[in-house]
């Protein structure tokens, strides 16, 4: 039998572990990991932040029990987890998206009410405010950078010249791709809020010319005509069965014939019994908007089938990249 002390020490740093997310949700958006590209005092760093030295100290210190921050000679300096990830500007930013988590988390409060009652708090992201959407939106573009990167080795691309990114958020995919294939354009159809902050990325990446933008709302409006290629990424887990039958079908009509439908979500094995973020994601769906949940591939693959698709293939590539693709005969 496992050690009493393991066992415990397993139940006790799951109960603490929101202390650890606290710690890095409030270092962040102080922005204290790009004060810590070089070493400082905790005095120096309460002086830029104008904040108390004893409070600035004990998070300083925190940090480095998260092994954040590593602390020689009293002095403080990232260690190269936060040097990579957490210092905005820097090619594998989390910045954006641990601020959207942050936003988040609040919802988590009444978790114990919502499983009981079905019902959430609120669906989160209504009312949500300028800065909540541009940390959700470019969250997306932070951790959509290394799955793009993971979709272009996996999958031959070349055969496609016209690609509507289906709720395409910051459009971090469709850069990626378009990057990789010079005679390849592209739409994003999302909401109109969310098409300047794609606008801004394409313009970034000197794509302008290459894109177009379709604002509208993807659980109910025609997705346009004569696509080759369709993404519909990290959307499908945000609404429920009976939509995403809908969009199956409307993605399939805007497809030309010959064209394929990449279905890229947190997708779980057929018996649920994996992968765990997969598991996970399905109560912050709860938590957050009620109606999406995480699916199956089989689930996936029905809906594709029903809209008339060839039977598909499916593609592991991670737990967060999980692909369904499917080809309009
Ligand atoms: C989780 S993000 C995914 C963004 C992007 N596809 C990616 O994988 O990085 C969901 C995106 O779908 C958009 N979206 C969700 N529901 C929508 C709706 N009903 N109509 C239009 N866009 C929607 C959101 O605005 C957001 O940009």
């Amino acid at each position: 039998m496992t050690d009493i002390r393991t066992l415990t020490g397993a139940i006790n740093s799951l109960a603490t572990g929101f202390i650890n997310s606290q710690i890095l949700f409030a270092a962040n958006d102080a922005n204290i990991f790009t004060l810590l590209e070089s070493p400082r005092t905790a005095q120096d760093v309460a002086g830029v932040l104008c904040w108390p030295p004893r409070t600035t100290r004990m998070l300083l210190d925190g940090l480095v029990a998260l092994e954040l921050v590593e602390k020689a000679d009293g002095r403080y300096c990232n260690a190269e987890v936060a040097s990579v990830c957490l210092v905005p500007g820097k090619p594998a930013y989390q910045g954006n998206i641990v601020r959207h988590i942050s936003n988040t988390a609040p919802l988590w409060s009444v978790l114990g009410e919502v499983l009981a009652s079905g019902v959430p708090a609120k669906s989160f992201g209504e009312d949500r405010s300028p800065d909540a959407l541009r940390s959700f939106i470019l969250g997306m573009a932070d951790i959509g950078k290394m799955s793009a990167r993971e979709m272009l080795e996996a999958l031959d691309l070349s055969p496609y010249s016209r690609m509507l990114d289906v709720g395409g958020g910051p459009g971090t995919y469709a850069i990626t791709f378009l990057q990789a294939h010079p005679a390849m354009r592209a739409t994003i159809f999302d909401r109109p809020e969310v098409l300047p902050i794609a606008r801004e990325q394409v313009e970034a990446a000197g794509l302008a010319e290459r894109f177009t933008y379709q604002p509208g709302d993807l659980t109910v409006d025609a997705l346009g005509d004569g696509y080759d290629l369709i993404l519909v990424s990290n959307i499908i887990h945000s609404y429920g069965p009976e939509k995403n039958r809908d969009l199956m079908g409307r993605c399939f009509r805007s497809l030309v014939s010959g064209g394929t439908l990449i279905v890229k979500d947190f997708l779980t094995d057929d018996d649920r019994s994996g992968p765990a973020f997969s598991l996970l994601f399905a109560l912050r769906m709860l938590v957050s908007n009620g109606e999406g949940d995480t699916y199956s591939f089989g689930e996936v693959a029905e809906w594709t089938q029903e809209a008339g698709f060839t039977s598909g293939r499916l593609i592991d590539l991670s737990p967060q990249s999980r692909l369904w693709i499917a080809v309009k005969p």
